[in-house]
């Protein structure tokens, strides 16, 4: 059997696979479901807490074992290893890769260096914790004496998508006399919607950047200073208002924070990895150090399994190799994330960072172009606003697109049948999706001839449903170390490097070269392409028109 040495597309199980798929694409679910009644429970794995029902997917027991094979072949036991070791897999930037060690339970070792990263660990979530209390019960005080109401984290990318979407997913078990609000965008606007309403008296700035350099992050810190010192008047407001989540304590300090009031982290956590780091802070403030706890259990929970149980029970290995099977053989290019649960409102977004800035790669570990598709494109909303949206496409479009289906048996919210009916729902898109309906259906329903055609659905539809039983801290620890893990098995499989993101890099490059030429700031004639420079000629006319 060939391994991980040779080249993923020449591998013999990637052959099989290839060969696999032409004896099996046309195969339909239909089928596949009459000839084994009980396949809902066959392909089905419920492990820490979590019940996936895999079983309407195009797949058989001989694409899982194939699926299984390509998993042990490409090396991916070692790589676990070598992840939860310390080992520097992430190897363009000559970095361990340790998100797991952000919850991992006190008086364990995590060796990096020669040095057990855990007790540091710990010490920051324990400065964290002290400071969220003192906030939340407010002894800290703001400049002028007041307590605090109004929290702001100021940041971009995984010093923002984080916290963000774990804010609002456990809005529940928040304390409603904060308000917590992000601010993002370098676009003026998000600054003054966030702050328009709010005391400066009673508001606490979080600057959230691994670098402390971001442009975006940087520029808003800098307009959060200005609106708080044209209220309080006194540079001394600062060290009141202001505290720094970084691994950069120069930067923190050359912006005026005091590094006591910096909670720091290291260049193991990756950007979209590190909202259970300090970066989470603004969640703590706003749920409570305990609830925080129980998140990184869950996590950690997720951690565990991951890293023990065989590949054929393993959730996010399981996740990861369906998710290939349509990326590599079908050729989906997009997956939707679809949870029925308000409270996930920005799980999707979350979930593109996390994905597509890990496995968006054209190279392979080597530096070597692939000849092969690596990470799909993550999009979704929360059910059931989706189904009054785009779900037309998904039941009847010319595109594949797999999706997966998240809910929970108990409504944090119980009001009436709201609960049934939005898992009703859940439900009945993974059936309609999976088994469609035929013109002979249609027709029986008494559909006029020249209708029928139109309201055929094919069906076929892959999807994989998640299954909780509440929206809990711990729950959302282990759904989003479920994607985390996923992200990585694929990358380990692509044999990219999941951990960098030098794509973003040109943009930024460019943006610094073209402020001076908005600005008027540089005597040379603007330096871009022919379309660039007329957009920024045609930019500074427009800017200071009076009409
Ligand atoms: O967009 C690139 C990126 O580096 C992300 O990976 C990161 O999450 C984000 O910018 C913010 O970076 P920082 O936390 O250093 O401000």
């Amino acid at each position: 059997m060939s391994t991980s040495s040779t080249p993923l597309t020449e591998r013999t199980t990637w052959k099989a696979l290839e060969e696999h798929y032409q004896k099996t694409h046309e195969l339909h679910l239909r089928r596949l479901f009459a000839e084994d009644p009980q396949r809902g429970e066959h392909f089905a794995l419920e492990a820490v807490g979590l019940y996936l029902d895999y079983s309407k997917n195009r797949l058989t027991t001989e694409t899982l074992k194939l699926l299984l094979e390509l998993a042990e072949t490409s090396g991916l036991r070692e790589r676990i290893e070598a992840m939860f070791g310390g080992e520097k897999i992430n190897v363009t930037e000559k970095r361990a890769v340790l998100h797991v060690a952000l919850r991992t339970p006190k008086g364990t070792s995590i060796v990096v260096e020669g040095e057990n990263v855990v007790p540091e660990v710990h010490a920051v979530l324990d400065k964290m914790a002290d400071f969220a209390n003192r906030v939340r019960s407010g002894e800290w005080r703001g400049y002028t004496g007041k307590p605090i109401r109004n929290v702001v984290n100021i940041g971009i990318g995984g010093s923002d998508l984080g916290p963000v979407m774990a804010y609002e997913a456990l809005k529940y078990y928040s304390d409603r006399n904060l308000t917590v609000r992000f601010v993002s965008n370098i676009d003026g606007t998000d600054f003054v919607e966030a702050t328009h309403d709010l005391d400066a008296a009673e508001t606490l700035f979080i600057i959230s950047s691994k670098t402390f350099t971001t442009l975006e992050t940087m520029t808003n810190a800098r307009s959060a200073r200005q609106w708080c010192l044209q209220t309080l008047g006194d540079d001394q407001a600062v060290a009141k208002h202001f505290v720094a989540v970084s691994t950069n304590a120069q930067e923190v300090t050359k912006f005026g924070i005091d590094t006591t009031n910096m909670f720091g982290f290291w260049d193991w956590v990756g950007g979209r990895y590190s909202y259970d780091s300090a970066i989470g802070l603004s969640l703590m403030l706003a749920i409570g150090p305990d609830h925080y706890h129980e998140m990184l259990a869950g996590f950690h929970a997720m951690d565990e399994h991951f890293r023990t149980a065989p590949f054929e029970r393993n959730l996010p290995v399981l996740l990861a190799l369906i998710g290939l099977w349509y990326n590599n053989f079908y050729g989906a290019e997009t997956v939707a994330i679809l949870p029925y649960d308000h409270y996930l409102g920005k799980f999707s977004a979350y979930l593109q960072q996390l994905d597509m800035e890990s496995n968006g790669k054209h190279v392979n570990l080597e530096g070597n172009p692939v000849n092969y598709q690596t990470g799909p494109i993550i999009w979704g909303q929360p059910g059931t606003n989706g189904q009054h949206a785009f779900y037309q496409l998904i039941h009847q479009g010319t595109k594949l697109i797999p999706c997966d289906f998240i809910g929970f048996c108990q409504s944090l919210n119980p009001i009436g049948v709201h609960h049934d009916l939005l898992m009703a729902n859940l439900f009945a898109q993974t059936e309609a999706l999976a088994f469609g309906k035929t013109a002979e259906e249609v027709k029986a329903d008494g559909v006029p001839d020249f209708q029928i055609q139109h309201r055929v659905f094919e069906g076929n539809r892959p999807t994989n449903t998640i299954l909780a039983t509440r929206l809990t801290p711990e729950t959302l620890g282990k759904l989003v170390a479920l994607y985390e893990h996923k992200v990585f098995v694929q990358g380990t499989i692509w044999n990219i490097n999941s951990f960098d993101q030098w794509g973003v890099e040109l943009g930024k490059v460019l943006a610094g070269q073209i402020v001076p030429e908005l600005q008027g700031t540089t005597d040379s004639k603007f330096a871009q392409d022919s379309s660039t420079n007329t957009l920024i000629e045609r930019y500074r006319q427009i800017r200071n028109a009076t009409s």
